[in-house]
């Protein structure tokens, strides 16, 4: 039987936040050190650093996709330490010291987990040689992947505070939008500072791309940007990536669309093989899937932003699995970070 995580009873002043915060403006308020701290379920306790260890192997060793008993076991140990971290820790932790990181990480499973998981997925992308009409996929964390293919390593949307380990392997970035939760500003300078792209459409450099929909070259990849809505009031604030992965990988394309929320808005031009939407920002995920774009694989992201308060736009693993049910179409996927996912073409 599959352990439920319980997060309690609902403090009144969480309530009164919960509608305080339905505001943007409010909430974004709140997202600066002005003393609004977030309540912890005192019930919840720590996962031990040996159920953490279980729990991250068992990350490790299982798949999106084959969703086992054992993968969501260590999931639900590995929310309860979610839910037990404030947005302001997870703050701290990520502009700490390496020594303080480490003292965090023992602490507290999910960055534990977190750090781990980046070893993980760092090895891989150092070893890992992407065949002929393969293309590889590494899950970091909220939106953040990294794409291996024959001749490119591209990365998008890189969050994590240990980025620049990444420099050394990746060829490009790219960027959808402005939103703290899918760049920094350290990795995009240093990778700017290697002489490597970075592609968005508010960072001042050569790539800059502020208009409507452009096609542009990297090597062997041919990107097509289109930018869109995020919500009513962002407009065309997303610049969603359709990227031709080139010849070698017989065109595989990979469609991430960051944040964006109108599905009649993405409209790529080519087949898909990857598609890769936020899970939870009003997208029509199903109809996306099952009836206009229809790729070949999705992989459902953003859930765990621990850098959203505890109880607001942090999705759960539990949230993404419903969401993976939704969409009621074999083809969608969970990726954990550290996930390895190799796809083929044909
Ligand atoms: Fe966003
Ligand atoms: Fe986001």
């Amino acid at each position: 039987m599959t352990k439920r995580i319980s997060i309690g009873a609902i403090h009144p002043r969480r309530d009164f936040l919960r509608m305080a915060l339905a505001s943007p403006c409010l909430w974004a308020l709140a997202n600066c050190d002005l003393g609004l701290a977030e309540d912890v379920d005192p019930n919840l306790v720590e996962p031990t650093a040996e159920e953490a260890d279980a729990a991250i192997s068992a990350m490790i060793r299982t798949s999106a996709t084959d969703v086992s008993s054992e993968r969501l076991d260590a999931a639900h140990t590995l929310q309860r330490s979610v839910d037990r971290l404030r947005a302001s820790e997870f703050g701290d932790y990520f502009k700490s010291s390496p020594e303080e990181a480490a003292r965090w990480e023992n602490e507290r499973a999910i960055l534990r987990y977190l750090n781990a998981s980046f070893d993980k997925a760092l090895g891989e992308i150092r070893e890992t040689k992407a065949e002929e009409n393969t293309v590889v996929f590494w899950h970091l964390y909220n939106m953040g992947y990294v794409v291996k293919t024959p001749t490119q390593t591209i990365a998008v949307d890189i969050k994590h505070r240990r980025a620049s380990e990444l420099i050394p392997f990746v060829d490009y970035l790219l960027v959808t939008h402005n939103h703290g939760d899918h760049f920094t500003t350290s990795f995009c300078d240093a990778m700017t500072a290697a002489g490597k792209p970075v592609v968005s459409n508010f960072i001042k450099n050569d790539w800059l791309v502020e208009e409507d929909e452009r096609e542009i070259e990297i090597g062997d990849s041919r990107i097509r940007l289109k930018r869109v809505d995020h919500n009513k009031t962002l407009i065309k604030y997303v610049t969603t990536f359709e990227i031709d992965c080139g010849p070698k990988t017989d065109h595989f394309v990979v469609y991430h669309v960051g944040d964006a929320c109108d599905v009649s808005q993405l409209t790529p031009k080519a087949p898909v093989d990857v598609f890769i939407p936020h899970l939870a920002v009003g997208l029509d995920v199903p109809k996306a899937v099952n009836e206009t774009i229809k790729p070949k694989q999705t992989f459902l992201s953003h859930i765990l932003e621990l850098g959203h308060l505890i109880d607001k736009w942090r999705w759960s693993y539990d949230y993404g699995y419903n969401q993976v049910k939704r969409c009621a179409n074999d083809s969608v996927i969970l990726p954990v970070w550290g996930e390895k996912i190799v796809c083929s073409r044909g």
